[in-house]
């Protein structure tokens, strides 16, 4: 694969935890502790194909909806799953963001989210992004609502707000478009995820359920993506591919 065909920014909608678990007679969390495992095989094949960030949905806005059991199982996860794997995602000089609504998380792993970013802020290695409790509409309303604040106290033009003004409002300011949204689990929806940074992305669906995703489907995303033509509206002829 050329590395123009590698895509500098992936993101994951992990979907199918539950089902996994379900066809195995488990209960759903079982499910979601099995899908650390391909997280982080995910995370180790993103950085060995050179992709320069990866944005995982963990745990979405509607997902408070949740039975409070499996809300509260999935936050001990996330709080174990970081405090086991950040040495060794520091030492590969990952950096760690978490985007976001952070004032519904509980203190102790509000702490350690901030923690684990402050430790890695400085890498160059690959940008890792976890959404939790992240919505795309609450990410744009928090944006629109962050730039009308800077317009009532006279640092900006309400005239000055275009798209690059905008972008430098949302979760994941500074960062590429997203190139490539992959979806396992079978359904063919973006569900609330990042609706602005998804503009030109190429979708990718597969059945393969979150826990049994591994490099071997990964690739054959990369490989869906290096066969697609993307033309930012244009026509094929224009950007000198037809
Ligand atoms: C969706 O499957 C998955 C989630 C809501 C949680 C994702 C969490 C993990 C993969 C655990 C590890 C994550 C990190 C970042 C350490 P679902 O429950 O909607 O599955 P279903 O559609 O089969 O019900």
């Amino acid at each position: 694969m050329s590395s123009d065909s590698i895509p500098r920014h992936v993101a994951v909608i992990m979907d199918g935890n539950g089902r996994w678990a379900e066809g195995r007679s488990k209960p759903r969390y079982a499910g979601h502790r099995a899908g650390i495992g391909p997280v982080r095989e995910t995370v180790e094949h993103a950085a060995k194909r050179g992709i320069a960030r990866l944005t995982l949905f963990a745990f979405s806005s509607e997902n408070w909806g949740r039975p409070q059991d499996e809300v509260s199982r999935l936050m001990g996860l996330f709080h174990e799953a970081l405090q086991r794997e950040i040495d060794e995602l520091h030492a590969n000089h990952v950096r760690l963001r978490f985007i976001g609504d952070r004032s519904m998380l509980r203190s102790g792993l509000r702490q350690r989210i901030a923690d684990a970013e402050a430790l890695t802020a400085a890498n160059d290695g690959l940008g890792l992004n976890i959404a939790v409790a992240y919505g795309g509409r609450w990410d744009i309303a928090n944006a629109a609502r962050r730039l009308a604040e800077r317009v009532e106290r006279g640092e900006l033009k309400a005239s000055a707000i275009d798209e690059a003004e905008f972008a430098t409002a949302l979760s994941l300011t500074g960062e590429p478009d997203v190139d490539l949204l992959i979806r396992t689990g079978g359904e063919h929806r973006i569900s609330n995820f990042l609706l602005w940074n998804l503009a030109y992305a190429e979708l990718y669906f597969t059945d393969c359920l979150w826990p049994d995703f591994s490099s071997r489907e990964f690739d054959a995303a990369l490989a869906f993506f290096g066969s697609r033509e993307r033309r930012y509206g244009h026509t094929g002829k224009q950007l000198g591919v037809a």
